[in-house]
């Protein structure tokens, strides 16, 4: 959603600001812009569409200004224009703001300012932030970031926010609640921004800014404060990714380069889980009695986290015999769930700051459930705000259809599942050993079917101009397709749904007719006999049956005109195979449509507001 970047230093800082939104670009926005310290005022300059267009609107300005702040903005409220683009300046333009969340009280915030004399330019619920901190700076001229401090003690709601005030040259002020900020002071120059990949150029080293607190960067330092006003000492992090994981490495795409990051997102998952013969989850942050009292599951996620959720559910009832719900956390923050201390809420997401999923989370500690965490995101507000936390290993992910993350989940809850088992005592040691062992032959597994994808593609072109597929199977096979139809639809704009194979008759096939692409996970499992009669009666009303089938299966050539083979696993594994093939077949058909695969329209990767 929203990105934030901010510099100030001795150089001029309009092509830091451009690079840093372009780095923050895969969080998916629809307009850009900067604003710039400039001779005594501020320059700001708006763009709807890519940074790109903002870039050549900069090329020709002649701005110097060496302290500015720049946003990419994903609309919420107003559409996507080049008014409602931020920075938002107050009424007298000597401050700019950037923001990230949502002010809730706007409206209300808006009227008293309008009452008060100021002139609005957007439709914005931000630009209330401009006109309150116009206010408070006149109660406390030359201290922006005393005036930020008082302005954000009206609002109510989630903010990063950075500021810039024509009158302080060289400062920015910037403070958060509920939305990422973080700072770092680079060789020469200090930085700010809600994403530390936009930062990665600059400096390792990171503040993560804590709910409440504010920080006031200048060219040659950068003072933290709580939010009464008092200077705080921070953490410092220190991040050890590459720069190049910010890159595309020689891949077409982000998307392509993070499917086949996957067979290392497996092992990275699992090394040093297994213990001494005995699989370990340190991090859980519950005893072995804890653990042993739990009599029910929530899973809480959204989109593709969702749908690993779905998975975990089949494998915990399956292997730890304990109750499991899975549920979209927009739907679970606003009921009334049935929660006792031995429930445990297993909360998954893969950039930890799900909006939905983090008010879940809330929801579910205050009701004296003990919370888990699967993110992919270090110290992100799901990691902090559970009981405990397994990290996916799958490293930044930037393209915005979750490929590399959703596997990461996979394997986590896979584990989780198989711990539980352990501990409840339903698999013997040697059971969850085999298993362990088998979970990681998936590694090598999924490098075979990314070895060979004629067959994907072929089926991809086969169903290119589809205006709609189904995708069907059955028991864990139905969770996959779920994930399957998802991918299609968000990335290649192709309407696909999900069915367990069993309810097709039960009104979707009355959809079927001649061509009509039907994508099947029919690998080798218990209930592979009824999937495929459901098959029969979709290929008998002209069905295009496009099949993930096990290697071997010579059967199924017999009903499906497109068959992918995956190398033949144990049916609770074939989530993490099957899910390969699906990826890449939901790419090549975007792709084939012209569709841009790393950041589809309307789409963000870190959904911050509800
Ligand atoms: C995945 O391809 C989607 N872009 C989306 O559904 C995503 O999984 C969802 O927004 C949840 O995000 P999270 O895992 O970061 O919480």
């Amino acid at each position: 959603m929203c990105g934030i970047v901010g510099c100030t230093g001795s150089m001029p800082v309009k092509k830091v600001l451009v690079e840093g939104l372009k780095r923050l670009e895969y969080r998916g926005y629809d307009s850009a812009g900067v604003a710039i310290q400039q001779d005594g005022a501020l320059e700001v300059v708006h763009r709807v569409g890519k940074v790109a267009g903002l870039e050549s609107e900069l090329a020709c300005r002649d701005l110097r200004g060496t302290c500015g702040i720049g946003h990419t903005r994903w609309a919420t409220h107003g559409r996507p224009s080049t008014v409602n683009a931020h920075p938002h300046a107050s009424c007298d333009g000597r401050i700019a703001v950037v923001h990230n969340g949502i002010i809730e009280n706007f409206a209300e915030l808006r009227e008293q300012l309008q009452a008060r004399g100021h002139v609005f330019a957007s439709e914005t619920d931000t630009e209330v932030l401009a006109h309150l901190l116009e206010e408070a700076y006149a109660e406390c001229p030359g201290d922006l970031l005393t005036a930020l401090r008082r302005a954000l003690q009206h609002v109510i709601g989630a903010y990063g926010v950075a500021a810039v005030c024509a009158d302080e040259p060289g400062v920015i002020a910037c403070a958060r609640k509920d939305s990422p900020i973080v700072v770092g002071r680079g060789k020469d120059a200090s930085y700010v921004a809600s994403d530390i990949i936009a930062l990665i150029d600059a400096t390792r080293d990171v503040v993560v800014l804590e709910d409440g607190q504010l920080a006031r960067l200048t060219p040659e330092s950068i003072t933290y404060f709580d939010e009464r006003g008092r200077e705080i000492e921070p953490e410092i992090t220190h991040v050890d990714w590459d720069v190049d994981l910010a890159e595309k490495g020689g891949y077409p795409d982000f998307m392509l380069k993070e499917i086949h990051e996957q067979p290392r997102v497996v092992r990275d998952t699992l090394a040093g889980r297994m213990v001494g013969g005995e699989l370990s989850i340190d991090e859980l942050g519950l005893s072995y009695e804890e653990l042993n009292l739990i009599d029910r599951v929530y899973v809480i996620a959204c989109g593709t986290s969702y749908h690993a959720g779905l998975i975990a559910k089949n494998l915990i009832e399956r292997w730890a015999r304990i109750p499991t719900e899975v549920e979209v956390a927009s739907e679970f923050r606003y009921r009334n769930p049935i929660i006792t201390p031995s429930t445990l809420v297993v909360a998954v997401s893969q950039s930890g700051e799900t909006a939905d999923t983090l008010a879940a989370i809330r929801d579910a500690r205050i009701r004296g459930a003990k919370v888990f965490g699967i993110t992919n995101v270090v110290g992100s507000p799901v990691a902090r705000e559970s009981d405990g936390v397994i990290y996916t290993k799958a490293n930044k992910e930037i393209a915005v259809a979750s490929t590399k993350s959703f596997l990461g989940q996979v394997v986590s809850l896979t584990l989780l599942a198989l711990l539980l088992a352990q501990t409840k005592g339903r698999l013997t040691t040697a059971q969850v050993r085999l298993l362990f062992r088998e979970l990681g032959d998936t590694a090598e597994q999924i490098e075979r079917i990314l070895h060979d994808t004629e067959a994907i593609d072929e089926a991809a072109y086969a169903c290119k101009d589809a205006a709609s597929a189904l995708f069907v199977g059955r028991g864990i096979g139905s969770a996959i397709c779920y994930e399957g139809a998802l991918k299609l639809k968000e990335i290649s704009y192709l309407h696909a749904e999900a069915y367990a194979a069993g309810e097709m008759k039960h009104g979707p096939i009355a959809l079927i007719d001649d061509g009509f692409p039907v994508i099947a996970v029919a690998t080798e499992s218990p209930v592979y006999d009824k999937l495929v009669s459901n098959l029969k009666e979709c290929e008998a009303r002209g069905a295009l049956i496009v099949a993930i089938a096990t290697e071997g299966d010579e059967e199924i050539k017999k009903i499906a005109r497109h068959v992918i083979y995956v190398p033949k696993v144990r049916d609770c594994f074939t989530p993490i195979t099957a899910s390969v093939p699906l990826q890449l077949f939901a790419r090549a058909i975007a792709l084939l449509r012209g569709c841009d695969v790393d950041q589809p329209r309307n789409l963000a990767k870190s959904v911050t507001v509800e």
